[in-house]
């Protein structure tokens, strides 16, 4: 399908059908997030994915009863990173030393900036820095979605410290950004024959 034709396609479902994905559909789809760009390539971000009704029948109480977050083929939760520490830089470190084939020792420098700019700040200030890397990898996420023709919806008007008590995410250094919602959309869902609502192209680009 071609990008336009794709991004049109997609939108904000509202009513799923029963049908539940492949695990080879959902396995491309979390690839495809996984393979999302970052800043420093940090990704410093997980995806929970959900497949059980009993533990999404539980995470919709806190869901401001949002029934797609129980009726739809899978829920999936990107949770931020909170903090950094030392372990996390020298994890990433590796990563990249093993990528570009150089020892640890030649990224020594890249090691004391990432230290300075990621660990010695505020947690609060991590955390938003880990939440924009988060909503990279929802557009990715949503993007790649609507070219596999599988439908989505985001969500964040949920009741975040009901999600992370419940998946204990705080004793993973782990909060939750945004939820959404994958499958098929249901044949009768209203807002599949609405028009998309944008900013038009001439007011939204600006060309200098
Ligand atoms: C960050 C974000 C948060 C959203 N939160 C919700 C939500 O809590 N519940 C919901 O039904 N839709 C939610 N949406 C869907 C938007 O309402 C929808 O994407 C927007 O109206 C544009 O419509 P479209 O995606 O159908 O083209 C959210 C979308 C984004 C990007």
């Amino acid at each position: 399908m071609h990008i336009l034709q794709a991004l049109n396609w997609r939108y904000a479902v509202r009513k799923f059908s029963d049908v539940v994905l492949t695990e080879q559909q959902v396995d491309e789809l979390l690839e495809a997030t996984r393979l999302s760009a970052s800043s420093y390539g940090l990704q410093p971000y997980r995806i929970l994915v959900v497949k059980s009704k009993a533990l999404r029948r539980q995470l919709l109480t806190y869901s401001h009863g949002q029934g797609k977050v129980l009726h739809s083929s899978h829920l999936l939760i990107i949770a931020s990173k909170t903090s950094a520490d030392k372990a996390f830089i020298r994890q990433h470190v590796q990563r990249v030393a093993l990528a570009r084939a150089v020892h640890n020792r030649d990224l020594a420098d890249m090691s004391a900036f990432l230290q300075r700019s990621f660990v010695d700040v505020s947690d609060q200030q991590f955390t938003q820095f880990a939440e924009q890397q988060a909503y990279v990898a929802l557009g990715n996420l949503l993007t790649s979605a609507a070219s596999m023709q599988i439908d989505t919806c985001v969500i964040t008007g949920i009741d975040v410290p009901g999600f992370d008590g419940l998946l204990g995410l705080a004793e993973k250094d782990l909060t939750t950004t945004v939820i959404c919602p994958i499958g098929l959309r249901h044949w009768d869902d209203c807002r599949a024959r609405a028009d998309k609502t944008r900013v038009s192209f001439s007011e939204m680009i600006v060309r200098l």
